[in-house]
């Protein structure tokens, strides 16, 4: 079955909400997909600069910005995984995963990077995979990608498609990723953002090269680094079920955890 996967690079605002929404739907009006997948922290921007920003901004996972891309998904019939900051027992750096039903799940990054240290708790939730009507999906935010373990526990969990939120500012993720998905054979869509958010004591320049990859490590759509847009690819995501190499190796039955101290 052919779905088609988007990617949604957006430049938000820190601290409008309401506007980086609209401007995330505005792009997604433009290209009809079965999934789309937005940046990380991609109504609130992200480079906050006290731990009470980022409570001022979060929002319980049924919160208004899931209502608003709930209503969404009702009229467009699809998928939406997104990043915000959720607010439940702690203040999570979270990403949501929403169709025309509701809300189907959470996922909250594992691994913190540099000062979301001292804004957020780490994710408590492992690296759930949901089983959609398009295709078996798991998400993982951003700095993520450097930790293997994170994309590897998706694929032993039978992923066939990392849909990736990000707000990256170092030049490794896009290429790394190709990586990712290779060694897992699994599709990957990172969604970054682009712009600058120059508050507080450091100044952020997000990289976007938002990209979709395949399970052989071909890229199949990246975009610009500067620029909002909006990527589209039609992918058969059962591809991702072939984990045969060849007649004697088999990628995830051919790992030797009797050799490995993890
Ligand atoms: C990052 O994890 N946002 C770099």
């Amino acid at each position: 079955m052919m779905v088609r996967i988007a990617v949604v690079q957006t430049n938000p605002i820190f601290g409008e909400v309401k506007k980086n929404i609209q401007n995330a739907l505005d792009l997604m009006e433009t290209a009809k997909a079965d999934l789309y997948v937005l940046p990380e922290l991609f109504n609130t921007g992200y480079n906050f600069v006290e731990q009470s920003e980022a409570k001022a901004l979060a929002e319980p996972a049924d919160g208004l910005t899931f209502k608003t891309l709930n209503e969404w998904a009702k009229k467009h019939v699809c998928h939406i995984v997104y990043g915000f900051v959720e607010h439940a027992d702690y203040i999570y750096n979270s990403s949501a995963l929403v169709d025309h039903s509701g809300l189907i799940g959470v996922y909250r990054k594992v691994h913190l990077f540099y000062s979301e240290n001292l804004y957020f708790a780490p994710g408590n939730l492992g690296f759930p995979v949901f089983d959609l009507p398009i295709g078996k999906v798991g998400m993982m935010v951003c700095f993520d990608w450097l930790y293997p373990e994170s994309a590897r526990s998706l694929a032993l969990k039978g992923a066939q498609l990392i849909a990736h939120p990000s707000n990256l500012v170092l030049p490794y993720c896009p290429d790394g990723m190709v990586t990712r998905a290779l060694e897992n054979k699994i599709f990957t869509a990172t969604a970054d953002r682009v712009g600058e958010e120059n508050r507080g004591s450091i100044d952020l320049k997000f990289i976007g090269t938002s990209e979709i990859v395949a399970p052989n490590g071909k890229i199949l759509c990246r975009l610009g680094t500067s620029e909002s847009a909006i990527g589209v690819v039609d992918i058969d995501l059962s591809f991702a079920d072939k984990k045969q190499i060849n007649e004697y190796n088999h990628l995830l039955n051919g790992r030797r955890t009797d050799q490995y101290s993890l």
